[in-house]
């Protein structure tokens, strides 16, 4: 099947729904998502959108929180322009229809999370993704030209360096031209042609054993654009989110980061306080400051956990700001408005990313990214809380301005129409998809225990001389058999955990989320700059899916 639209859209988060709604009178479009609409990482965003929203802030004052977090690898341009425009943006947003919580005088009430210096977190309780979702899906429904690919999950982009290996292009000489996708519910491939594509298909926390992130974070984008040509910088940057519950079910729920804000503390298991022996802000430092703290005193003690109490804020304050995260507690035995809860860190947030100026151009033409799988420089080595969904409406927003002008453009049809139809060649259904799951859960495993929140070199060689051989059985298994959304899903995984270690192996510093104990000093001198890696677009060979294909 061949499906042909004028912007082709990965992901339906907020990044690949407002650049939906942005583009939508400029031609059709489609949405392909590898899950149900709404399933993203969005939805489960529990924090808020930071935003200046009052006058006793300024976007200057945003932008130095930013650049502080960032630790001197933020791209200035960048935040300045993203502080700047956040508040018109998510001013539509409110337009559209969005609710954030108001104070009774009905000024919106903000929060305050680590590493900002004022309240401006705007939020709806603690479902605020949600919000935004249900918000953006409800308009995206409402345009007759966007349809929808629910269960649609993208294989490899075809782009001209792919299809035409006699010449030998690379980066902006190259250009987009469609991609394969796998229909998981009807098992079948579709070719779809599209005259520009943006990815926004999120992060990977999955890529560790323990994350408070969806089961959709595979990193499926920065895989398939690695494959294609395009730039992926500072993945060594991975955010853990100090405090995930601390229980065998709970699958690392988050216990946002405003609950400190508002006033929970963090406790050992004798009840002892300890962050202000780590940093100035206690419980409010920087993210990367708390999970290393955490992790430091757990391994110390022998503990499984440390606590966050929240005892002290009255409980009808605490049930009717955190509905949702006093109900998830309760549900897994915990009153928190009785009883300091049982917190872990667990990965959260991708930093680095697929390589983006500040209009969401790769260095592909027709090829445009944004939110989490971007690279943009807003977050520089440590992400500000909050700053995420803002950064997807921005760059979204921008993003569409050039994508519009780019499907005016002339486009390449006779190369588009060159586009082979997907053929299995040989390849059979497989009788040992235990591969797949050991292979998952041992790559999960090894990025947790050797690249985690403190990591070292010789950890690092280890995962490297590991990750290497689980590549080679992958890809022997991805040609063997015929592709299901597990087989891909295993494939993105490994190479973005390579590309992980990768990074944290060539930064010889320690700085931000990247903590090494070989180096564990910030060197300015060598390294205030990003790790980057380019892929090489390699041949696409849809059909014969031959072992003696080398170069996947
Ligand atoms: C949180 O609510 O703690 C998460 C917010 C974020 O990661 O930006």
């Amino acid at each position: 099947m061949r499906i042909e639209k004028d912007f082709l859209i990965i992901g339906s988060g907020v990044a690949g729904l407002t650049f939906a709604l942005k583009v939508a009178d400029f031609g059709s479009v489609a949405i392909i998502t590898k899950d149900e609409l709404e399933e993203s990482a969005t939805k489960y965003a529990q924090g808020g959108i930071a935003s200046v929203m009052t006058d006793d802030d300024s976007c200057d004052l945003h932008a130095t929180d930013t650049l502080e977090a960032g630790r001197g690898i933020c791209k200035e341009d960048v935040v300045r322009i993203i502080c700047r425009e956040g508040p018109t943006r998510v001013r539509e947003l409110i337009n559209l229809g969005a609710q954030f919580t108001r104070t009774a005088e009905k000024d919106y009430h903000l929060s305050r999370e680590g590493g900002h210096s004022k309240h401006r977190i705007l939020h709806a309780n603690d479902l605020t993704g949600w919000e935004i979702e249900r918000t953006l899906i409800e308009a995206v429904k409402s345009k007759k030209n966007i349809e929808i690919f629910p269960y649609h999950m993208v294989i490899d982009l075809i782009s001209r360096a792919r299809l035409d290996t006699s010449v030998s292009l690379c980066g902006s000489e190259d250009e987009l031209v469609g991609m394969y996708v796998l229909d998981a519910n009807k098992n079948q491939v579709c070719t779809f042609v599209g005259k520009s594509v943006i990815l926004a298909s999120g992060g990977a926390g999955k890529v560790y054993l323990y994350t408070s992130n969806p089961d959709t974070a595979t990193g499926d984008g920065i895989a398939i654009a690695y494959r294609a040509g395009a730039k992926i910088a500072n993945m060594e940057f991975f955010q853990f989110h100090p405090t995930c519950l601390y229980h065998p079910k709970a699958k690392s729920f988050l216990i946002s980061e405003t609950l400190r804000g508002e006033g929970g503390i963090l406790r050992l298991k004798d009840g002892e306080t300890f962050m202000e022996k780590y940093h100035t802000l206690g419980c409010l430092a920087p993210r990367d400051v708390v999970a290393r703290a955490i992790d430091f005193e757990m391994k110390k003690s022998g503990d499984d956990c440390v606590y966050l109490d929240a005892t002290h804020i009255e409980g009808y304050r605490c049930r009717e700001r955190f509905p949702n995260i006093y109900q998830a507690c309760l549900n897994f035995g915990f009153d928190m408005t009785k009883e300091p809860v049982p917190v872990v860190p667990a990965a959260h947030y991708m930093c680095g990313g697929l390589v983006v100026d500040v209009n969401g151009q790769t260095n592909i033409r027709r090829f445009f990214s944004s939110g989490e799988v971007c690279y943009s420089g807003l977050h520089g080595a440590n992400r500000l809380a909050s700053n995420s969904l803002l950064e997807g409406l921005v760059l979204s927003h921008r993003a569409a301005a050039k994508a519009i002008e780019c499907v005016k453009d002339s486009f390449p049809s006779e190369l588009a129409r060159s586009i082979p139809e997907w053929d299995s060649g040989s390849a059979v259904d497989s009788d040992e998809s235990v591969v797949v799951s050991h292979n998952w859960d041992e790559i999960r495993r090894l990025m947790w225990n050797y690249v985690g929140i403190v990591r070292s070199n010789k950890r690092l060689h280890r995962a490297q001389r590991r990750i290497r051989l689980l590549l080679d059985e992958i890809k022997e298994y991805y040609w063997n058999f015929t592709i299901t959304k597990d087989t891909l899903e295993l494939r993105n995984i490994a190479i973005t955990a390579e590309l992980i270690i990768k990074g944290a192996l060539e930064r010889k510093e320690s700085r931000g989320l990247h903590f090494n104990l070989d180096y564990p000093d910030v060197d300015d001198e060598n390294w205030a700059r990003d790790t980057v890696f380019q892929g090489k677009p390699q041949p696409l060979i849809t059909k014969t899916r031959e072992k003696t294909i080398s170069n996947d």
